[in-house]
């Protein structure tokens, strides 16, 4: 059956939602293009999705990476059923959050001080903000194809034109969207990822007039590209020697490989660090942490406003508590890797037996399928090569057999609740939706 009819109710949907939201969408992300319209779903269960056409899926979107324990897990609905019974609150300190700063200063050792925000686009905008504060001065660099969320202060050159992205080894800023004020440009400089002589130069020129480096350690965000050890290291070198402050926006990273996230994976610690997505449970929560002195800029200890009525919402630090207790608990990322290493072979097994060149770029529980590429791409411009249409139509195709990726997404993963039977039945479906490429 073709997706039309098998989705009457979800294209019907799709009609009445565009008369009342933009695109019939809440987030661009959720438009399917090659549907028309988003996948309207009903619930979801586990690792599962259902769509309001009564289809199951086995997801690998997980809420953009937001439902690492998977969809309703009973710790985080009982957190969310002991924030109701507290009456809701909000605007208000309670224990949990002392708590909750506690138990993640256990987890980064090097982070002095907390605070929390809702959504990942808040938190990294505080941190650039604190960091414009601490130092005085006011330009960030960030690297092409990294996203840090939809504010204004690093809202550029996600996914650039090439042909509006200037030189590989001196890209230009693109803002990502329309209504971001053009001087905004001038206090970004974007550089090529794992390029250390772009970087070198970059803060030599600039060094005296940079406040910050942002980075997605590992860049989910372009399909899940990782940093040499040689780059990372000069990042963290160059950085300190001019009192530059170095961001870690591990949103979308934290948790993914282990509980110390990216920050213990590669060994390499910041000065600020943003955890969002995970981190909740599913709830919209954002943290930002970093070491004491850069904090202490943070209204009311200093200048940097940081204020917010839902801030810290007892909702979520309950959901984040009841998340932090269950990843540490035992065998939790050992059946994670497990997953991702049947998955992972089963893919790249796939793809070469049909002679589909897509390179699967698996690390922790998150994966990019990047298909035309045949080697590790480094940057973004490796990635940008990538045949998008193809990747569009075997998204199609995995939907139509009831394996859920959002389409255009460089990301998709799995959850905890995830079994190795669903990995299997995923594979032989993904199989299936190889052939018809
Ligand atoms: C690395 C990274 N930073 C920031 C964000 C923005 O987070 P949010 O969508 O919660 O605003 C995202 C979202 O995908 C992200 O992947």
């Amino acid at each position: 059956m073709t997706s039309t009819a098998r989705l009457l109710a979800s294209r019907q949907l799709g009609e009445r939602a565009v008369r009342s939201l933009p695109g019939g969408v809440n987030a661009s992300a959720r438009y399917n293009r090659a549907l028309g319209h988003a996948l309207f779903v009903s619930h979801g269960q586990g690792a599962y999705l259902w769509d309001v056409d009564g289809h199951r899926y086995i997801d690998y979107c997980m809420s953009h990476g937001a439902a690492l324990l998977g969809h309703g897990h009973p710790a985080i609905v009982q957190a969310v059923q002991h924030a109701s019974e507290m009456g809701i609150l909000c605007s208000c300190e309670t224990e949990h959050q002392v708590a909750l700063a506690e138990r993640l200063k256990a987890l980064f050792p090097s982070m002095d001080l907390v605070r929390y925000t809702c959504t990942g686009t808040e938190d990294t905008w505080h941190a650039v903000r604190i960091a414009r504060a601490y130092t005085g001065r006011m330009g960030v660099i960030k690297f092409e194809g990294h996203y840090h969320g939809v504010n204004d202060s690093v809202g550029f050159s996600h996914w650039p034109d090439l042909d509006r992205a200037g030189p590989a080894d001196q890209p230009r800023p693109v803002a990502d969207s329309a209504g971001i004020p053009p001087h905004s440009a001038e206090l970004i400089t974007i550089l090529p990822f794992n390029d250390i002589e772009a970087l070198e130069r970059a803060i030599e020129a600039q060094g005296d007039e940079l406040a910050a480096v942002i980075m997605e350690p590992i860049n989910y965000d372009s399909g899940g590209l990782v940093p040499t050890n040689a780059f990372l290291r000069a990042v963290r070198e160059l950085t300190r020697q001019r009192d530059i402050v170095l961001i870690f926006d591990e949103i979308l990273s934290g948790f993914r490989c282990g509980p110390g996230s990216a920050v213990a994976y590669t060994g390499v610690q910041p000065d600020l660090l943003c955890l969002g997505k995970a981190v909740g449970g599913g709830l919209p929560l954002s943290v930002l942490m970093g070491r004491g002195e850069i904090m202490e800029t943070c209204s009311p200890m200093g200048p940097a406003l940081h204020s917010g009525t839902y801030n810290a919402h007892p909702t979520l630090i309950l959901a984040a508590l009841a998340f932090l207790d269950v990843v540490t608990g035992d065998g939790f990322y050992a059946h994670l890797d497990a997953l991702g290493e049947r998955l992972y072979a089963g893919l790249r097994e796939i793809m070469a037996r049909r002679g589909i060149a897509c390179w699967v770029q698996g690390v922790g529980a998150r994966f990019g399928l990047l298909f035309g590429l045949e080697s590790e791409p480094r940057n973004y411009r490796d990635v940008a090569r990538q045949n998008l249409a193809l990747a569009d139509r075997f998204h199609l195709a995995c939907l139509e057999r009831g394996v859920f990726m959002a389409q255009g997404s460089p990301h998709h993963g799995y959850s905890a609740a995830h079994t190795l039977d669903d990995i299997d039945t995923t594979l032989e479906r993904m199989d299936e939706a190889a052939a018809t490429l």
